[in-house]
């Protein structure tokens, strides 16, 4: 081919491939509208994607593992399951998939939120719970140590004892622990834990699995204005911000606003072309 021919060929093409590109983001925020099921949760929408829903249509730190009756949600490079979402006050009630059927997890965690996206729910009355391993108790002479606090854990053919504390200032007098994790329990659990009793235990056990309340923040302000003007947001890879879509009488997706509020810096150079996957 003539060098000047094949230079217009391939700008030809180039922009054949970013028009291509363009109407497969148009499809892309288009579906945005549309809600979706992730395990047992329903009628979600922005910030979440996961599943079948890509990243465009949601927000980078809330990815849903939907490979499962109970979605999963990283935080912090640690896994939830989400029991409940509230899109009204951006609330989330999440329950640790390391301890949320067993108290002895291998690798211990304390639990602590990513505070770019999460805060513990202030309203909530949810407390924190110390969760102290592999104790030892000097017992005074010809006492026997039992305590309605405790629980034992089997590793490797060895088995600790372990206590559970509201109090993180220590496991109790004549009790050292060789480590501790703080994790979060609903208000009701944390009054009935406050006096150990013999169905303590169980308490804390159902209070781990039924989660505690986070608060999101995915340019929530900015989205609200979004939606109440018919818009939905969506999430702009390229500039690393939430958008606001909306489509007009056709069904196509219109009203590309401004990016705001920037939360990736790595934005590509200029004039590079990116190919949406
Ligand atoms: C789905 O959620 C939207 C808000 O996100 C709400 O307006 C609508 O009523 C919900 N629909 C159902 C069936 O729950
Ligand atoms: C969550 O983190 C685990 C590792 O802790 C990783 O294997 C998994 O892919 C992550 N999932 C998501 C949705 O980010
Ligand atoms: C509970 O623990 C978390 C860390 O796990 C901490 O950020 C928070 O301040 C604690 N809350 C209270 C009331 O002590
Ligand atoms: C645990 O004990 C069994 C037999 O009692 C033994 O075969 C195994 O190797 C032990 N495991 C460890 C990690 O010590
Ligand atoms: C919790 O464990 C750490 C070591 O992991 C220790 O430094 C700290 O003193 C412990 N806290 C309490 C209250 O026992
Ligand atoms: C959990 O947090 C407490 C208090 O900040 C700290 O002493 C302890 O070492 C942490 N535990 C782990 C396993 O990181
Ligand atoms: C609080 O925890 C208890 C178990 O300790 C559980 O029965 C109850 O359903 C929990 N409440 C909420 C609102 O999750």
């Amino acid at each position: 081919m003539h060098p000047q021919r094949q230079q217009i060929f391939l700008i030809f093409i180039q922009a054949a491939l970013l028009s291509l590109s363009s109407c497969q983001k148009d499809d892309e925020y288009a579906t945005c509208f549309n809600s979706f099921q992730c395990g047992r949760l329903t009628n979600l929408s922005y910030p979440f994607w996961g599943g079948t829903r890509s990243l465009s249509c949601g927000y980078p730190g809330f990815q849903l593992n939907c490979g499962h009756d109970i979605p999963l949600l990283n935080i912090s490079s640690l896994s939830y399951r989400v029991l409940d979402i509230d899109f009204i006050t951006y609330t989330l009630r999440v329950a640790r998939q390391d301890i949320w059927n067993n108290m002895c997890p291998h690798i211990l965690r304390n639990t602590t939120l990513d505070p770019t996206y999460f805060e513990f729910s202030p309203d909530s009355g949810d407390r924190n719970i110390t969760l102290y391993y592999d104790c030892s108790a000097r017992p005074r002479a010809g006492q026997q140590i039992s305590l309605l606090n405790q629980f034992s854990c089997d590793a490797d053919n060895v088995t600790t004892m372990n206590i559970f504390s509201m109090s993180s200032r220590g496991p109790g007098s004549s009790i050292t622990c060789a480590s501790n994790i703080s994790v979060r329990v609903n208000r009701t659990a944390a009054a009935a834990l406050e006096n150990p009793t013999v169905t303590s235990l169980r308490v804390l056990q159902e209070a781990l699995a039924s989660g505690f309340s986070v608060q999101w923040s995915a340019d929530n302000g900015n989205c609200l204005s979004c939606r109440q003007t018919a818009g939905t947001c969506a999430y702009n890879q390229d500039t690393g911000a939430s958008v606001c879509r909306k489509a007009n009488e056709a069904g196509i997706v219109v009203g590309l606003e401004p990016p705001r509020s920037p939360i990736v810096q790595n934005e590509p150079p200029a004039g590079t072309f990116m190919m949406i996957k």
